[in-house]
């Protein structure tokens, strides 16, 4: 695997997203073996970086998490765990309880990466950051980002935050580029944050073009791992692509492998 490093911390530019696992909205107990067998297939592939959120299957992805880690005897020091605070959760009190109750669920006394998962209109966000700031001082939080932050609000939580923000977690694919064209994806380059990109294959929908495809024919590789290594070739953006199935799940860790030229990487870039 191939790693970013900001601040001193090194993250596998692939993770492994966890959305869908355990449930939706709600916990499905019913998808607890594939959601099981799925994490266990990635812990073993090599995925060391797990992004969750309390949110996922109202916190039965946590719970499946914390399990799958205990029945691999995976060392906590051994993966890094993402999870976030809900946008309904950012006053003072909640964050504390919010980041209890993830910790409890996750079977582990600290987060490697703690999230304010949406801004919200109404948020007091120097009230968030007062909690966010003590859950570092008090050890529970290694490090703090955010996600779905505009630049301003980047900003405005950089000022905020007595640690550096760590990463703005944003949607970013070969289709779409919001975060490219609202200036966040050189901002973080330029000030050494991370840009985590999320549904990162388009949700399983990726539009394959005749350029795409010819990329992948060339590097004996699918359509969809070209997705992924564009995204991971680009300096500061790390990954965390979603599977439940054995084969994908390892394609898209071996994607951070394949070698495009610049070339390739532009006329990607272009692409849509
Ligand atoms: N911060 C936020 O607001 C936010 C929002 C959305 C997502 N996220 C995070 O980002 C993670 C990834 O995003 P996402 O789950 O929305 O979308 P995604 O990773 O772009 O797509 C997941 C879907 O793509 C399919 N897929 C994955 N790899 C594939 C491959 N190699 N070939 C063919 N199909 C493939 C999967 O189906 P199979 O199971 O069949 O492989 C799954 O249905 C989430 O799980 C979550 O952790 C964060």
């Amino acid at each position: 695997m191939k790693y970013e490093t900001v601040h001193g911390i090194s993250i596998p530019k692939i993770g492994f997203g966890t959305w869908t696992i355990g449930g939706g909205s709600n916990a499905n107990p019913k998808l607890d073996s594939v959601s099981l067998a799925a994490l266990h297939s990635a812990l073993e592939v090599g995925y060391a970086h797990f992004d969750t959120a309390e949110a996922y299957a109202a916190g039965h992805a946590e719970e499946l998490i914390g399990r799958a880690l205990r029945e691999t005897n995976t060392k906590r020091e051994n993966v890094f765990i993402t999870t976030k605070v809900s946008p309904e959760h950012l006053q003072y009190e909640q964050v504390l309880r919010s980041c209890e109750n993830s910790l409890r669920r996750l079977n582990m006394d600290y987060i490697d990466l703690y999230l304010i998962h949406w801004p919200r209109i109404s948020m007091k966000l120097e009230e968030s950051f007062r909690a966010l700031n003590k859950l570092v001082r008090d050890g529970k939080v290694k490090h703090l980002g955010v996600s779905n932050f505009n630049m301003k609000l980047l900003q405005q939580s950089q000022s905020l935050s007595e640690t550096p923000i760590l990463t703005d977690q944003v949607p970013y694919s070969i289709q779409d580029l919001s975060y490219v064209r609202n200036g966040v994806l050189e901002y973080c380059q330029q000030n050494d944050i991370l840009l985590t990109a999320y549904s990162p294959v388009e949700k399983g929908r990726l539009k394959v073009n005749q350029t795409l495809q010819s990329v992948a024919e060339d590097h004996g590789a699918t359509p969809y791992q070209i997705a992924l290594a564009w995204l991971v070739a680009q300096p500061r953006v790390i990954t965390i692509p979603m599977s439940l199935n054995t084969q994908h799940i390892r394609e898209n860790f071996e994607s951070a492998h394949v070698e495009l030229t610049s070339h390739e990487s532009k006329s990607l870039s272009e692409l849509w």
